[in-house]
């Protein structure tokens, strides 16, 4: 079943256009990721799904609903969750706090005991929960930004270069992570600049480029070809 949907999307901020024509989908439990060099638009592409960008052509249909010129606000109460690429923490306040932030959306009780199984997949943060934000370190804050993504329980979740800056060790072990939040059952679209981890942990990889995507494909197919880095300019 697909989940996310873009058809023909033009967008950007203001007056600017970045992506150009995009179409894409991501089905029900998929990791799928975007790979591209600096300033490709894979930043813009998810602040476009979730209504952080203006979106001046085409269509995204998220469920069978069109999300196209929804707010933020009202795209995660459907189910979509945003781990950012920058300030995804909030360093002056503990793990938990940030984690309680991140329900900001709901009502219901079950909020303590989502943070619970939250910690199950991040004992690393768990450990850490009465401290400060701005104590942890770089992959501790990582993980931090995409546990308190998951807060809301979204059905699918957004990250923007969740191993950025970190050592290979670490940048391994938080691509572990993202694996096993999709077997929790949530469908993940990750951008990476780390073009080998996100092969190996996603299903399918679109290459987006100067606005445009210009490659696709199951991401074992991808790594299989000789020089990654090549694909990013051909
Ligand atoms: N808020 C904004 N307002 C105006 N232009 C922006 C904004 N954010 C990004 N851009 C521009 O859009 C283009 C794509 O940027 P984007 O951040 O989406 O790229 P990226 O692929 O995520 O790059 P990186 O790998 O460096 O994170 C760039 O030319 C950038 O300058
Ligand atoms: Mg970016």
């Amino acid at each position: 079943m697909v989940l996310l949907e873009l058809n023909d999307v033009t967008s950007g901020y203001g007056k600017m256009v970045v992506l150009e024509k995009i179409s894409m989908y991501v089905n029900d439990g998929e990791i799928v990721s975007l790979l591209g060099p600096n300033g490709a638009g894979k930043t813009t592409l998810l602040n476009t799904i979730f209504g952080l960008a203006d979106v001046f052509e085409g269509e995204i249909k998220f469920n069978g609903l069109s999300i196209r010129g929804k707010s933020p606000d009202k795209i995660a109460s459907m189910g979509i969750g945003y781990s950012p690429q920058q300030q995804n923490i909030f360093p002056n306040f503990t793990v938990e706090e940030n984690l309680m932030l991140g329900a900001y959306l709901r009502r219901d009780k079950e909020v303590r005991k989502d943070m619970e199984e939250i910690f199950e997949i991040f004992p690393e943060i768990e450990r850490r929960r009465r401290n400060l934000a701005k104590t942890l370190s770089g992959g501790e804050r990582q993980m931090l930004a995409v546990a308190r993504a998951l807060m809301l329980k979204p059905k699918l979740l957004l990250c923007d270069e969740p191993t950025a800056g970190l050592a290979p060790k670490a940048a391994s072990a938080l691509a572990k992570k993202i694996k096993e939040i999709r077997e929790r059952g949530t469908t993940i679209i990750m951008v990476e600049q780390n073009a080998k981890i996100a092969l190996n942990i996603s299903d399918r990889t679109y290459i987006l480029s100067g606005g445009r995507i210009i490659a696709q494909d199951f991401s074992a197919n991808f790594l299989m070809k000789k020089d990654l880095e090549q694909l990013y300019f051909k």
